[in-house]
């Protein structure tokens, strides 16, 4: 199986420039499965339009939730349209739509092959030790001028109450621990938005970066992953910076495509050559 997979792909940020050269370079490819590992668009509308686009250049197109796709306001979660109203209602309709699938929703089979998939959450787990941060300021998402944009645009509710980041995490990593145990393959792709590995959090003496850090995911997610040895492969985002590493018998990839700043210079062309990577499986 050819199995292409991307995140961060962005493209109410990105534009459609973007979106038609990362579906050429799909096409090129030639995968049999296509995985985008969350951060597509918060608009609904481009969202679809991005996945009708992928999805005509890959017989397969497999999803994950990304942070920015379950943005609402704080106004709209409290008239009823959270956070869990966008991941479990309105993303899965738009797949559905667009013949693609949402492994947040439920794990797919694919010629033998298991795809479970979750946004996942940040538990806080992956900050920097060493940083003088009180808890609050994690909590609340600001420190120091910086502010954490999830605070305000990912709200998540359960029975009236704003759930934190740490809550999220757990009730995350419990869905996908039971699409895990109802699998019935011997090989499983595993994909989440969320890094679940220290391998994959870059760490820069620098103490805004730092800060963020704390949001980058949870090592939890990476123990559930770990535990299960049908599980060889596992596919993340969130991050914009790419890697590609072995943790035992398991391999991580990260290839998302960031926003266009962040290309250093590198043509439209480029920066999808880079975004998507193509794994034999
Ligand atoms: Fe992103
Ligand atoms: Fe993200």
């Amino acid at each position: 199986m050819r199995l292409a997979v991307t995140s961060d792909i962005h493209i109410d940020k990105n534009g459609d420039v973007a979106l038609t050269a990362l579906a050429e370079r799909v096409s090129a490819l030639r995968p049999d499965v296509l995985l985008v590992s969350g951060d597509i668009a918060t608009s609904p509308a481009i969202y679809l339009q991005t996945l009708l686009t992928l999805k005509s250049v890959a017989p397969e197109l497999l999803l994950v939730a990304g942070n920015h796709d379950v943005w609402t306001t704080p106004d709209a979660a409290l008239r009823g349209l959270d956070s869990f109203v966008r991941l479990e209602k309105i993303l899965p309709a738009l797949a559905r739509e667009a013949g693609a699938r949402l492994l947040d929703e439920a794990p797919v089979e694919i010629g033998g092959i298991g795809f479970v998939g979750s946004l996942g959450w940040y538990d806080l787990s992956t900050r920097e030790r060493l940083l003088d941060v009180p808890d609050s300021a994690y909590h609340a998402g600001e420190w120091g001028g910086l502010r954490w944009m999830d605070h305000h645009y990912a709200n998540w509710y359960q029975e009236g109450h704003r759930l934190d980041c740490v809550a999220v995490a757990g009730l995350l990593r419990a869905r996908l621990a039971q699409h895990l145990a109802g699998m019935t393959t011997r090989r499983i792709v595993a994909a989440t938005h969320m890094l679940a590995f220290s391998e994959q959090i870059h760490r820069k003496p620098h103490p805004g970066w730092s800060f963020v850090n704390a949001f980058m995911g949870s090592y939890a997610l990476g123990e559930l992953l770990r535990a299960d040895p049908r599980v060889a492969l596992h596919i993340a985002g969130h991050t914009h910076l790419p890697s590609d590493v072995r943790i035992g018998r398991l391999r991580a990839v990260v290839s998302p495509l960031g926003y266009k700043g962040e290309w250093a210079g590198a043509t439209v062309e480029q920066a999808v050559r880079r975004a998507v990577t193509l794994i034999e499986l």
